[in-house]
């Protein structure tokens, strides 16, 4: 099929990557020059473990392309609308700047038979009036919602092998066949494999995006939730955990205590879903989604009061090595980090932070100079008073508590993600905190 990709982000550029891997003819288009230029050339702009490879890969096929110009999506039959729907300054809500630019810049090269469709996590009621727009136009093109689950890490197989897929099809029986068809043509190899999918309407669609990020949100702050009672119990969340986690009603994933939940999706979503249900007159269905948030944000002030306790309540001019910046592994996003928050409200207490991380320091420099920064993991734990681990990296769970202690001052560790262990830790002659551990 042709298709176009519009908005490279981390969700675009992997999608248009993945459906020409897939044998697809695709176009991406973004308004950044310099990203264009990137992937043209087989570039990721970001980092993603895989997404190199299918770059190259597809577009030795020819069967990519990248491009600014929106009329290069002329010959395209399916339009994949991926920008960014990022906060609000100010407010929770929804910026939807780009959507709208998007479907804008789109109509005047639609044509009837085309169907546009909607990847970015919108608030309930945007696809209809989408749609509303794109057929005044009188182009004759249809408009279907068909939201993203991808994990940054793993945006690559979540996309080529996506666990399922949600269509929300226009109403109509016509209209809706029509969007299935070439929908299904799309995920044709997905759901070959028997990839289950939910036929749905435009604000079920929706509302699945948000809710399943509500979910996992709510999971996140539940377990650290229980950190909070444990710290004051002497107890231990991570036993807790796997004890609950055996249900398999409740499932031991994401029931990982730490320093909580960020990246791009999660933390804006819930506060764009609370916005919403708000307008909707419903606030108080989702009002439990400001405490998920609430409890969130508490654990990274709870891991900065463990690293003040650690150094005797004196963090000015200690040296703190801080392990990660990115919000979670195998990634360079550093959006709504809790690790660059924790490493950014020690150096505002005066600490002499040394931060590192295998794949996010650009990203953290650009928005925090201030920082004091090391590409070798060795070079930020010389001397330091205190190590704080913020970011799970494989390398820094797999540090070795005997070879680390030669290189720190003062043997204090606060693992603030519950990878270490602290036997072989406290072992090796460390002091171990963990979050909600004893
Ligand atoms: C999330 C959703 O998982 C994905 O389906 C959606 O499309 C986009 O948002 P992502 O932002 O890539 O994906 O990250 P995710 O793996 O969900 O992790 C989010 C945050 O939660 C990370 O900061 C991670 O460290 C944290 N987390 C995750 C925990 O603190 N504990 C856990 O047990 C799991």
């Amino acid at each position: 099929m042709k298709i176009s990709v519009i908005g490279c982000g981390y969700l675009g550029a992997v999608h248009a990557a993945s459906l020409a891997e897939l044998g697809h003819e695709v176009i991406g288009i973004d308004v950044d020059a310099a990203k264009v230029r990137d992937l043209a050339a087989g570039q990721a702009p970001f980092f993603e473990p895989g997404l190199g490879e299918i770059l190259q890969s597809a577009s030795a096929s020819g069967r990519l392309r990248f491009s600014t110009d929106m009329s290069e999506v002329r010959d395209a039959q399916v339009h994949f609308v991926a920008v960014g729907t990022p906060q609000t300054r100010g407010g929770g809500a929804a910026d939807l700047t780009y959507v709208n630019a998007a479907i804008e810049g789109l109509l005047p090269h639609l044509s009837a038979g085309d169907l546009v469709v909607g990847k970015s996590t919108v608030p309930v009621g945007t696809a209809a009036r989408l749609a509303a727009r794109i057929d005044e136009s009188g182009s004759g093109a249809l408009l279907a919602w068909n939201p993203e689950f991808l994990r940054e890490g793993f945006a690559v197989q979540d996309t080529i092998a996506p666990d399922r897929l949600v269509y929300g099809l226009p109403p109509g029986g016509e209209h809706r066949e029509v969007a299935k068809r070439l929908l299904d043509e799309v995920y044709a190899t997905a759901l070959g494999k028997g990839t289950p999918l939910v036929e749905t309407d435009f604000a079920t669609a929706e509302l699945v995006k948000v809710a399943a990020n509500a979910f996992l949100a709510t999971k996140i702050s539940f377990i650290n939730a229980m950190a909070e009672i444990a710290e004051v119990a002497d107890a231990d969340v991570t036993a807790l955990a796997d004890a609950i986690g055996y249900d398999p009603r409740i499932g031991r994933r994401f029931l990982n205590a730490g320093i909580g939940f960020g990246g791009g999706c999660l933390p804006k979503d819930i506060r764009a879903f609370s916005a919403r249900a708000e307008e909707l007159g419903r606030g108080e269905s989702v009002a439990f989604l400001k405490e998920i948030d609430a409890i969130n944000m508490r654990r990274r002030q709870r891991m900065v009061e463990l690293v003040t306790e650690a150094l005797g309540g004196q963090v000015y001019q200690k040296k703190v090595a801080v392990l990660g910046l990115a919000f979670k592994p195998d990634s360079d996003d550093v959006r709504d980090s809790p690790a660059l928050d924790v490493a950014v409200q020690l150096n505002g207490l005066g600490a002499h932070v040394i931060a590192t991380d295998p794949k996010a320091i650009p990203n953290s420099i650009r928005l925090h100079p201030q920082l004091g920064f090391a590409t070798d993991t060795d070079d930020a734990l010389h001397g330091a008073d205190v190590v704080v681990l913020v970011t799970e990296w494989k390398d820094y769970r797999e540090l070795d508590p005997v070879a680390t202690a030669e290189l720190v001052r003062s043997k204090v560790i606060i693992d603030g993600r519950n990878v270490l262990d602290p036997v072989a830790w406290r072992a090796a002659g460390w002091t171990y905190r963990g979050m909600g551990r004893p």
